[in-house]
């Protein structure tokens, strides 16, 4: 089961982001603009789908699937600068931050520090659970002008405080928070940053060092360009190691090189780290994705992927506030991200608040742009397999749409 070999991508050669456009299919049939739904799939990731079907077809290599299972944790590992031990398998998000938020010995007048307006309902609905059960406060602080008010929840954060909680990116409008000063606040109040990854893994350069992020939940379908059904669920080993894990089977527990079905002592002992959150069997399948396309991310460097995503949404930014579009936002600067949105923000999902927001996102979509209406606004995001001619195809069809419509927007 400790079978590990080199993390993915050690002794490979580079990859450019052309290179890895050249792999996505996806990326070069249509102007592909929603990572912040969902990532695409490349060539590499149906290979390792196929070639694990294969080996299932015949039966199946158990010892190979488990060494595969460490050598994907390895590699999740490396892309954020953390541990083995310190990565679980989780199924999405939400179960992450729910074995978090469980593993929490809670006592009445404890409380969690949140903004809910910039989080998805699923980093909002697990605190309003614990909340009810646990008798414990949440602290929702506003959003100031769709950013997050680092400063304010860092104020809020007190002795009382067990978690702080946070999307690096939002999901709209899609401003980057500044983790350092809340980072800080937890470390000062003993309290547990936890990071909402779903907007950043895969996308921007992490290192849950700098600044110390405890826990960090992800799924792989967005920026890390696998599969749904499968996440990560980093957890820093002090604190993995100080939690009780609400759900628990072997995988959890340290029986040395014993088997997967054994039974140990009745008086047991938590694997080290974030391995005690494994639960049963892994979904195998789903880790064989997600090692093929983290091998591109790490042969390309997260640095460059980050720099390439930022490079491509300034350039989109500014190109869309000169055609006179409600850009949210500025186009660069600390809050700029791989997501690009206009308008206003609002309630809507998959249809623009307003009308002519509405009509551009079908002008864009009718000629080949995939992108998303999130909060009423439309919402464009990229990664490593755009390049130029997507931002130039996008501002053409803006053009074209305004040319069409006598300077609307
Ligand atoms: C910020 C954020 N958190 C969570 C999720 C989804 O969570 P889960 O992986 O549990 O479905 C999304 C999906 O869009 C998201 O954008």
């Amino acid at each position: 089961m400790n079978d590990l070999k080199a993390p993915a991508g050690v002794g490979e050669a580079r990859l450019t982001p052309a290179q890895v456009r050249a792999m996505y299919p996806g990326a070069l049939s249509q102007t592909y603009l929603d990572v912040a739904g969902r990532g695409l799939v490349g060539t590499p990731v149906r290979t390792a789908i196929e070639r694990h079907l294969d080996m299932r077809m015949l039966g199946g290599d158990k010892p190979a699937m488990f060494a595969l299972v460490e050598r994907t944790r390895a590699s999740f590992a490396r892309l954020i600068n953390a541990h083995p031990d310190e990565v679980a398998y989780t199924k999405n998000i939400s179960e992450g931050l729910n074995i978090v938020a469980t593993a929490i010995d809670w006592k009445p007048g404890d409380n969690v520090v949140l903004c809910a307006d910039l989080e998805h309902a699923n980093n909002v609905y697990v605190w309003l659970n614990v909340a009810r059960r646990f008798g414990v406060e949440v602290r929702t602080i506003p959003m100031r002008a769709g950013a997050c008010p680092v400063e304010e929840m860092s104020a809020a954060v007190d002795a009382r405080t067990r978690i702080a909680t946070v999307c690096a990116v939002s999901f709209a409008p899609g401003f980057r928070a500044d983790l350092a000063p809340l980072s800080e606040a937890c470390l000062r109040h003993d309290a547990l940053l936890l990071v909402d990854g779903a907007q950043s893994a895969g996308l921007v350069d992490t290192d849950v060092d700098r600044p110390g992020i405890d826990a960090f939940a992800v799924s792989t379908q967005k920026g890390l360009l696998a599969l749904y059904g499968m996440g990560f669920l980093y957890v820093r080993r002090r604190w993995a190691e100080r939690l009780a894990p609400m759900s628990l089977a072997r995988f959890g527990v340290d029986l040395g090189e014993k088997g997967e079905a054994a039974l140990g002592d009745f008086d047991f002992r938590l694997m080290p780290g974030a391995r005690r959150f494994d639960l049963g069997n892994y979904n195998f399948i789903g880790a064989a994705a997600a090692e093929a396309s983290m091998d591109l991310l790490h042969r390309v460097g997260m640095a460059e992927v980050e720099a390439h995503n930022t490079a491509l949404a300034v350039r989109l930014a500014e190109g869309l506030q000169a055609l006179g579009l409600p850009l949210i936002g500025e186009p660069c600067g600390p809050q700029r991200s791989q997501i690009v949105m206009i308008g206003a923000l609002g309630e809507g999902h998959d249809a623009a608040d307003d009308g002519k927001m509405q009509s551009l996102y079908e002008h864009l979509s009718d000629h080949g742009v995939k992108l998303s209406v999130r909060r009423g606004a439309l919402r464009f995001s990229i990664h490593v397999y755009n390049d130029d001619s997507d931002i130039e195809r996008v501002l053409e069809l803006c053009r074209s749409w305004q040319a069409g419509n006598g300077r609307r927007g």
